[in-house]
């Protein structure tokens, strides 16, 4: 058995990260159908905002925020999709950690709130993780696959489930949370000529509707915290695997290198590294066979002749300086590498997913 078939039979978390554009839809896909394949009910959580999931799935009419069932030959197991809303993600969370609707209405009015929904840095990772969760603890699922965001920074995802949490945990908005007449008050003798200055900065209602949005939240940190704090359990749990998407340019291997160790370091498992989009290997022969082909072929007047053996020599020599620079810069990273070929075509169907599939799951 291949090392990601194992990982897709016996996990129960899949995470496929990596930076942006090198596969990871394509492969969050590739391992969902997998699992369907060999009988595992399984959901794969996208938060790609260009639709990829759907369209590496073949799905015309796209996704929506609820797990949907996808019409795939899987015998006994059944393979579902989703597109993660964001916004509508934060609201559940905050309505979930809200100590009654009051409470949670103030916050969802709340203009910061609404930025922060849409707007903050990391929101999206945040809610994804949350998604993640949410997914876990549903009795229709026995494997859930996350496909990360095309995130500026591949290590946001694992910092996210704690934003919130460090956001309120943060000495000035805890100061601003103080109920009450005297927090204001101190809050107000401590920073008055600082707020005055902010306020000129951003604005005052931005000042007035920030302070209003932490002091809604009062009561609810520790909630947050315990969230963020299971998630956390979860995402270092034994049956969570992270599988590494990077294709084969040094710099993606480079970040890929750097990212695996992040992972391992912070006691994440990496079951397997993805090199996605390699070049084939052209024939038997090296490089310089192909080369002296091509003088050959230039000297006795067969130019095209001469032209594929060159081109045929450039295409080798670029597959070979691919293969070294995985093993020189993947190498001590101790985990699994697959590689995937550059395939002619985007992947969008069944059948495209089916093909990646194939080398996906089968050794050497
Ligand atoms: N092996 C392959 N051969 C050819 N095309 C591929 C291959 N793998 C992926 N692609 C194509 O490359 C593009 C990017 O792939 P994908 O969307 O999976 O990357 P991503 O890492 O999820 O990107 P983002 O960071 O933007 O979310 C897609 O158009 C996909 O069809
Ligand atoms: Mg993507």
């Amino acid at each position: 058995m291949s090392a990601l078939a194992d990982v897709v039979g016996r996990s129960s978390v899949i995470v496929c990260c990596g930076s942006g554009g090198v596969g990871k839809t394509t492969t969050a896909a590739a391992l969902g159908l997998e699992a369907a394949r060999t009988g595992r009910r399984v959901v794969v959580v996208t938060i790609d905002p260009a639709r990829r999931l759907a369209d590496a799935l073949g799905l015309a009419g796209g996704l929506t925020g609820e797990p949907q069932q996808l019409p795939v030959e899987a015998g006994d197991g059944e393979l579902w999709a989703m597109m993660l809303d964001a916004p509508a993600m934060f609201e559940r969370v905050v309505r979930s950690n809200a100590t009654d609707a009051d409470q949670a209405d103030r916050i969802v009015a709340n203009a910061f709130y609404r930025n922060m929904a849409t707007a903050l840095s990391g929101t999206q990772e945040y809610m994804a993780s949350e998604a993640l969760y949410e997914l876990h603890t549903d009795e229709r699922f026995d494997l859930v696959v996350v496909d990360t965001p095309p995130s500026r920074n591949a290590i946001e995802f694992l910092e996210a489930p704690g934003v919130l949490a460090r956001f309120l945990d943060h000495k000035a908005f805890k100061l601003m949370m103080l109920p009450t007449r005297t927090g204001l008050k101190m809050f107000s003798a401590a920073t008055q000529p600082m707020l005055r200055l902010i306020g000129k900065v951003v604005g005052s209602d931005v000042l007035s509707d920030a302070v209003a949005f932490f002091q809604a939240f009062a009561g609810m940190e520790v909630g947050f915290r315990e969230r963020a704090d299971a998630v956390a359990t979860l995402l270092r749990a034994p049956d969570t695997e992270f599988v590494l998407v990077t294709s084969p340019q040094h710099d993606a291997l480079v970040e890929a290198a750097w990212f695996a160790d992040q992972l391992t370091s912070r006691g994440y498992g990496v079951s397997t590294t993805v090199v996605n989009r390699v070049h084939p290997r052209f024939g038997v022969g090296t490089v310089a066979d192909a080369r002296t082909r091509a003088d050959k072929a230039a000297a006795s007047g067969r130019e095209q002749l001469a032209a594929t053996w060159a081109n045929l020599a450039d295409l080798r020599a670029v597959a070979d300086l691919e293969r070294a620079e995985v093993d020189d810069l993947l190498g001590h990273t101790g985990s699994p590498v697959v590689e995937v070929p550059l395939l002619p075509t985007d992947v969008h169907d069944l059948d495209s997913l089916a093909h990646i599939g194939r080398h996906l799951f089968t050794d050497g």
